[in-house]
């Protein structure tokens, strides 16, 4: 029987003060998925490998949901077998659980020879993300699907707008050795925000988006403050301030928080001095009693990408 299989990358949501509507692809870590028919008319998670704490539970499983809202939304009763290869950590801030949904519904579509459309797809990735942490939102489905960075200005009706990719920056991901559901992380947000911090905070995500589509990363950086997400977030994670300051003393231009966290994204207009920002970032965790691994990449402009042909 046909497989398909599927790359679908990591991503970091929010771009610092984007919180729930911008989010982009990264080059590294990413999961694979494998989606063939099965004759059991019941569909299955025949294999996980690269996590633990996964449940292989259909019912349990964000993945297998969303797949059987596909399944739902056009109509059959096929079974399906889904193996995951999941490279992005789970609870990291990562997109974990959008790469895994994103990647077995690009390959349901294909599979049944593109029934939905990207906007449709991402939809579904949406209730799993719900399913998952309580909260719609697309800042990770939707730049995983399409790549690059996207913009999410209304959820309801969805639109979803990719904006140019600045061709200079370069990440540095340092993610602590602990899981933080995004679930929790949401727990700690503030209902309500005065006027004056919402001003400053709209101003920032209006010039953070002007500065995408000037390409001027200059003045990016000018804007890449966050007044109502990290603060409420920062207690969550030992040593964040230690560790954003080791950042932007070892010559990052910005870091805070990617997603819910725990893992901390730092960004450079000089890839090449990634390594010592990693080094900085790396010994700060130490200094909180954490370990932590760093990824080094960059922005990804491919989103799923289908890696069986
Ligand atoms: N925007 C979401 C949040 C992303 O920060 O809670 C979760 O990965």
């Amino acid at each position: 029987m046909k497989t398909i299989r599927i790359k679908a990358p990591a991503t970091s949501a929010n771009f610092v003060c984007g919180f729930d509507i911008i989010g982009f692809a990264v080059e590294s870590p990413g999961d694979e998925v494998e989606l063939r028919f099965n004759a059991a008319k019941t569909i299955r998670i025949t294999e996980i490998t690269g996590s633990d704490s996964l449940s292989s539970n259909a019912n349990e499983n964000c993945a297998a949901y969303v797949l059987q809202l596909f399944c739902q939304k056009i109509n059959t009763r096929q079974g399906l077998d889904i193996r995951l290869h999941k490279g992005v950590p789970i609870g990291s801030g990562l997109g974990s659980s959008a790469a895994g949904s994103m990647g077995v519904l690009y390959a349901a579509n294909i599979l049944f020879d593109s029934p939905l459309t990207d906007m449709e797809l991402v939809s579904l990735a949406m209730q799993g993300e719900a399913f998952i942490s309580g909260a719609l939102h697309a800042d990770n489905v939707a730049p995983c699907l399409l790549g690059g960075i996207t913009l999410i200005p209304v959820q309801d009706p969805l639109q979803i707008i990719s904006c140019p990719v600045p061709p200079d920056l370069g990440f540095v991901i340092a993610l602590p050795d602990f899981e933080l559901p995004t679930k929790e992380a949401r727990k700690v947000l503030p209902e309500t925000i005065a006027l004056k911090t919402a001003v400053k905070q709209w101003g920032n995500v209006a010039g953070l988006v002007a500065s995408l589509f000037r390409k001027d990363t200059e003045q990016l950086a000018m804007f890449l403050r966050d007044h109502i997400i990290e603060p409420a977030r920062a207690a969550l994670i030992p040593g964040f301030y230690q560790v954003q300051r080791a950042a932007l003393e070892a010559g990052a231009f910005s870091c805070s928080i990617s997603g819910g966290g725990p893992s901390l994204v730092a960004m450079t207009r000089h890839p090449s001095a990634s390594g010592e920002i990693a080094d900085a970032m790396k010994n700060a965790f130490t200094g909180a009693g954490l370990s932590c691994r760093c990824y080094v990449t960059r922005i990804s402009k491919k989103g799923c990408e289908r890696v069986d042909t």
